[in-house]
C-alpha cells in the first residue's frame, strides 16, 4: 500500500489511468513518468476500476488548453496546480522558457512524489513543489513558495472538486479569484449533479465511498459560480468533447463539465 490517505491516494489510481492510456496505439496524450508514480498501488486501483475515458479525456482537454494558453507571446509564467497529486505536465509539456509551475497537494503526497521523481529527467519549467492543505491557509504556503499575486496565472484544479463539500469548493474558488491578476486563465472540471444522482453511478460512487473517497460535490451548471468571481467561462461538456476524440460511449449519461475561464 502507498501509506497515503484514500482522497490522496486516488491521485495514483489517476496515474494509473494516465499510464494506461500512454500504452494505446491509439493514445490521447504521452505521461511516460505517470506509470513510475502509480507504482503497484495506483495499478490495483485502476484494475478495480475497469475501462472509463474520463480522466484520459480531460488530460488531453487540459494538454491542449495549458499548450495554447502558456503559448501565446503574452501568457501567463506562472503555473498553479491545487492537488497536482501524480501530475507530470511540468516534465512533458513544453513550458516557454521562464516559467514556474507550482504544485499543490498534501505533504506525504509531494514527499513521495519528489523521491520517486528523483530517477526521472529534469523538469521543463522551475518547478516548486508547495505542501498544504487546501482546507487551510495555502494562499500563505503559496506566498512563502514566491507565488505573485501581482502576475496572471494559470490555475489547473483538476479532478478536485467532487472530493470537497459545497462550502469548501466555493472557498477554493474564492480564494483563486483573489489571487488572479487580470490575464489569469482558470481551468478547471466539475461532476455534473445529475451524475451524482443518476442510480447507474451508484456502482461507482459507492465504491469510491467505500475506499474512503466519496464524492460530494457536483454542478449541473458551473458557470454561476465563475463568473460570480468575476471569470468569463467557456464550458466544454465532457462527452462531447470525448465524441470528438472518440472515446465516449454512444448511450446518454449525464457526466459533467471541462471548463476554461478568464479574465
Ligand atoms: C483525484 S486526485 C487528482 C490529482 C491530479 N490533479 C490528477 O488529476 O491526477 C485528487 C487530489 O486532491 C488532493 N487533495 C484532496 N483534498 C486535499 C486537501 N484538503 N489538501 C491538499 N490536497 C488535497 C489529493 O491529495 C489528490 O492528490
Amino acid at each position: 500500500m502507498s501509506g497515503l490517505d484514500p482522497v490522496a491516494g486516488t491521485a495514483l489510481l489517476t496515474a494509473a489511468l494516465r499510464d494506461r492510456e500512454s500504452r494505446r496505439p491509439d493514445r490521447l496524450f504521452d505521461d511516460p513518468l505517470a506509470g513510475l508514480l502509480a507504482g503497484e498501488a495506483g495499478r490495483a486501483q485502476a484494475e478495480a476500476f475497469g475501462e472509463q475515458p474520463a480522466i484520459a479525456v480531460r488530460t488531453r482537454y487540459f494538454d491542449e488548453r495549458l499548450a495554447r494558453i502558456t503559448g501565446a507571446g503574452d501568457g501567463p509564467r506562472q503555473l498553479v496546480l491545487p492537488a497536482a497529486g501524480m501530475d507530470t505536465r511540468a516534465h512533458r509539456l513544453p513550458f516557454p522558457a521562464g516559467s514556474t509551475c507550482y504544485e499543490a497537494d498534501r505533504p506525504e503526497l509531494l514527499e513521495l512524489k519528489n523521491s520517486l521523481l528523483a530517477q526521472a529527467p529534469a523538469a521543463t519549467c522551475r518547478r516548486v513543489t508547495v505542501p498544504a492543505d487546501l482546507a487551510a491557509d495555502w494562499p500563505a504556503a503559496l506566498a512563502a513558495a514566491g507565488f505573485s499575486p501581482e502576475e496572471p496565472t494559470c490555475w489547473l484544479v483538476e479532478g478536485l472538486t467532487q472530493y470537497l463539500q459545497e462550502p469548501d469548493v466555493l472557498r477554493l474558488f474564492d480564494r483563486i479569484a483573489e489571487l488572479s491578476a487580470p490575464g489569469s486563465h482558470l481551468l478547471t472540471d466539475f461532476v455534473s449533479a445529475s451524475l451524482l444522482a443518476d442510480p447507474a453511478s451508484r456502482p461507482m460512487l459507492d465504491g469510491m465511498a467505500a475506499r474512503g473517497a466519496a464524492w460530494h460535490y457536483g454542478t449541473d451548471d458551473p458557470r454561476p459560480l465563475l463568473t460570480e468571481r468575476g471569470w468569463e467561462v467557456e464550458l466544454t461538456d465532457f462527452a462531447e468533447f470525448g465524441r470528438s476524440l472518440g472515446r465516449w460511449p454512444d448511450e446518454p449519461r449525464p457526466g459533467g463539465h471541462l471548463v476554461h475561464a478568464f479574465r
